[in-house]
């Protein structure tokens, strides 16, 4: 079980554990090159890539990204389903070379709706690396925030259906979230200039440090990543105490 922010201090450290990212901004850098919209999200991957290596370069244990929304189904049928092409050819292709990079592959979200070949890929490729012992990148596919406290409810239920309510704590629900496997977010990054969680983890972010930044997902690369990390590096993480608190742990009367 890891730590939760708002039961404990968790521990923080000089690189985020965990990183997790909204990668926007696709359609627009595609948009200002006079190309058709897919374009940007084929660039997209590159970045995934670059930003999956540097990742795991700088030692970054936990990299989730939000792919695709349980909104994004609402997007022109063309573009969904080159998305999902992009997305299977990536389970088909990237995962050997992850796989030879010891990176564990994980996919969150609400995966009935894909195709039956689809969901084989993500079953084959999360199983290939399991036992990977480097960075877990997780993909959010069909995912949303709500859609993921709803199911975790749901399990929580069917597992306690006599369940007293005035017992209910974090600890009965956290372990039915998609992602109980991962520590909550140390960093969130948006590319793509808009400021907003836009229904990804919202349970777990309660206490992660949020870094929005104009620069389109397609140019985001290990450099932009390291002007996030210098941006949260600058953060004063207290978890609720007072600067005097986390500058003196102990010292100024916390129990
Ligand atoms: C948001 O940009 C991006 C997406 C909805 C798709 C993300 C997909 C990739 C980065 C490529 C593939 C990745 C994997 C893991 C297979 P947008 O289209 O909303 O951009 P806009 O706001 O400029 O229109």
């Amino acid at each position: 079980m890891h730590i939760s922010s708002t039961l404990a201090i968790p521990d923080t450290s000089y690189v985020p554990a965990h990183v997790a990212i909204i990668m926007d901004g696709n359609g627009r850098w595609a948009t200002q090159r006079h190309m058709p919209r897919v374009a940007g999200h084929s660039r997209g991957l590159d970045a995934v890539r670059a930003v999956v290596e540097a990742c795991a370069v700088r030692g970054v244990k936990y990299l989730t990204l939000f792919a695709f929304s349980s909104e994004n189904w609402r997007r022109p049928e063309d573009e969904v389903s080159f998305l999902m092409r992009l997305f299977m050819m990536s389970l088909r292709r990237e995962v050997v070379k992850m796989h030879a990079n010891n990176i564990r592959l994980k996919v969150v979200g609400d995966l009935s709706r894909f195709s039956p070949r689809i969901q084989q890929l993500i079953g084959d490729a999360e199983r290939r690396t399991a036992a990977n012992t480097g960075l877990t990148v997780t993909i959010a596919a069909n995912y949303g925030g709500r859609w993921d406290l709803l199911q975790a409810i749901r399990k929580m239920l069917l597992r306690a259906p006599m369940l007293d309510p005035s017992t209910l704590d974090e600890s009965m629900l956290a372990p039915h979230l998609a992602m109980a496997y991962a520590p909550e977010p140390d960093l969130f990054i948006r590319t793509g200039g808009e400021q907003r969680i836009s229904n990804f983890l919202l349970w777990q972010l309660a206490y992660t440090e949020l870094y929005f930044t104009d620069v389109f997902w397609p140019d985001f690369d290990a450099a932009e990543l390291d002007k996030a990390f210098a941006s949260y590096r600058q953060r004063e993480r207290r978890f609720g105490r007072t600067s005097a608190q986390v500058v003196a742990p102990g010292v100024s009367g916390t129990a």
